[in-house]
């Protein structure tokens, strides 16, 4: 079994390192952070055991470290450092979920006695989190991290106008949870929201499926028909995988937009409607209109308020919550008592990469629910196979290697080069959120454009 991780917080450099060195000797893991700041950036990326926390840290309160790291993980075994004459302070730490604290100045031993039995307990401090969370959450999404938290601002303020929304993300990020919400949350929540999804419908019957047709319209129309506009009059029409539809159709759907109105296939009389349209796509629309696949026009038309989700794999720092908020749902559905994820399980979930994303995080939380009946927790063994395979590095093109060697430099650079401007390509040309995929800082980032003259996008 790995050794306990232990992240200890502590300003007064000399007492940190003393701490992580008895740790250490001791058989647990440490890892050490010297303000707040730092504390919260290496929560975010790793579930650790245990935090020895020092309450007062030069940027911020160690209580704020505590809430944060008890909502991200209910598990964590918290210990509070305190000086002498705090104890109300500690008090308030233990309501929050800290397991225990210590005055200083303290033994060394009475620290690892103290993890040692938190860590050996199966059972979970109850903790009362409810006022917490509800601050990270807007409806039923789910998220904390950076572009999240923008997003519930975008959110906020077009739900309650008319303005067409144009949602991007790969496959299972929330895209129709996200329309769902936006429609909630206008003044046309009373009202119909209809979805058509294009990929699902034939072509041949799309364009029927959408306006509707008068009997006779065409070989098997024996009745007439609504078409999804219609259905959606006075509420909201949700057009999801619209980069499926075929050109002739973009163009009729680029056409009710702009005059509001639409026309049963077969009929001449035209129907004015009063329609929000939020469409959605996993493709790259600007890329489909260069390319010609896509109406240039119907994508302005569409790209009104533009919404990009950001796939799982990129906000990693929201997994502990997300698998939180589905482990609740699969044991209510289920009727069992919500039990606690093992801080090992969270870490085997963040370590994976998601390609199918919230989707397939929400079945693989499901499947560990269901595998842990009879476990006091959800463990690492509960989880599904594939997940216990690390996120996969990104294919590095293999490099044949002729009889006369290769310019070690400069295949490097090439494939430096070649890792930048696809990160740039992804990104629209966005240089932070390409240092962000590569995991560079911003400066090693724009270093490395100069050094190997990429040209800036
Ligand atoms: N931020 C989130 N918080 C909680 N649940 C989420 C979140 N995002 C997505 N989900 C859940 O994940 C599942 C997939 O979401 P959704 O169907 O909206 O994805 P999608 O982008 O439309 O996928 P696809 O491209 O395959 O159609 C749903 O069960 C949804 O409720
Ligand atoms: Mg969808």
């Amino acid at each position: 079994m790995a050794l306990p991780t232990v992240l200890i917080v502590e300003d007064d450099v000399d007492l940190r390192e003393t701490l992580a060195q008895s740790l250490d000797a001791n058989g647990f893991a440490a890892a050490q952070a010297a303000d707040a700041g730092d504390a919260i950036d290496r929560l975010k990326n790793y579930a650790y055991d245990a935090l020895i926390i020092d309450l007062h840290l030069p940027d911020a309160s160690g209580m704020e470290v505590l809430c944060d790291a008890i909502v991200r993980y209910p598990r964590i075994r918290a210990v509070v450092i305190t000086g002498f004459g705090e104890v109300a302070d500690a008090v308030t730490a233990m309501k929050r979920g800290a397991v225990d604290f210590l005055t200083k100045p303290f033994e060394l031993s009475q620290l690892t006695r103290v993890l040692r039995q938190s860590l050996a307990e199966k059972a979970v401090p109850p903790v009362e989190q409810s006022q917490v969370k509800r601050r990270f959450r807007f409806d039923d999404i789910i998220g904390r991290d950076s572009t999240m938290q923008r997003l519930f601002s975008t959110l906020e303020l077009v739900s309650p106008m008319n303005s067409t929304v144009l949602i991007q993300g790969e496959t299972g990020t929330g895209k129709e949870l996200v329309a769902r919400t936006i429609h909630d949350n206008s003044p046309r929540t009373d009202q119909p929201f209809v979805a058509f999804n294009a990929a699902a419908i034939p072509e041949g019957l799309a364009e029927a499926e959408l306006f509707g047709h008068v009997k006779g319209a065409f070989t098997g129309a024996i009745a007439s028909r609504t078409g999804r506009f219609e259905l959606a009059h006075k509420g909201t029409l949700f057009i999801d995988e619209v980069s499926s539809m075929s050109l002739p159709l973009q163009a009729k759907l680029l056409r009710a937009l702009q005059e509001r109105e639409v026309e049963r296939v077969g009929e001449s009389r035209s129907m004015k409607l009063d329609i929000r349209v939020i469409a959605a796509t996993n493709s790259d629309l600007r890329k489909l209109v260069k390319d010609g696949s896509f109406r240039e026009d119907l994508f302005y038309r569409l790209n009104v308020i533009p919404v990009q989700l950001p796939p799982l794999r990129e906000r990693r720092e929201d997994i502990p919550l997300l698998a939180q908020h589905f482990a609740k749902k699969s044991c209510r559905e289920n009727g069992v008592a919500l039990k606690p994820i093992a801080q090992e399980a969270l870490r085997v979930l963040m370590a994976y990469h998601w390609p199918g994303n919230i989707r397939q995080f929400e079945n693989a939380v499901e499947h560990a629910v269901a595998m842990s009946l009879t476990q006091p927790d959800i463990g690492p063994e509960a989880l599904p196979e594939e997940v216990h395979h690390p996120t996969s590095a990104p294919a590095i093109p293999a490099v044949t290697i002729p009889d006369e060697g290769i310019n070690f430099t400069s295949v490097v650079s090439e494939l430096e080069r070649d890792l930048i401007m696809r990160c740039l390509e992804k990104t629209g040309g966005n240089k932070r959120q390409a240092a962000r995929l590569l995991n560079l800082s911003r400066t090693t980032f724009i270093d490395k454009l100069q050094r190997l003259s990429v040209p800036a996008a």
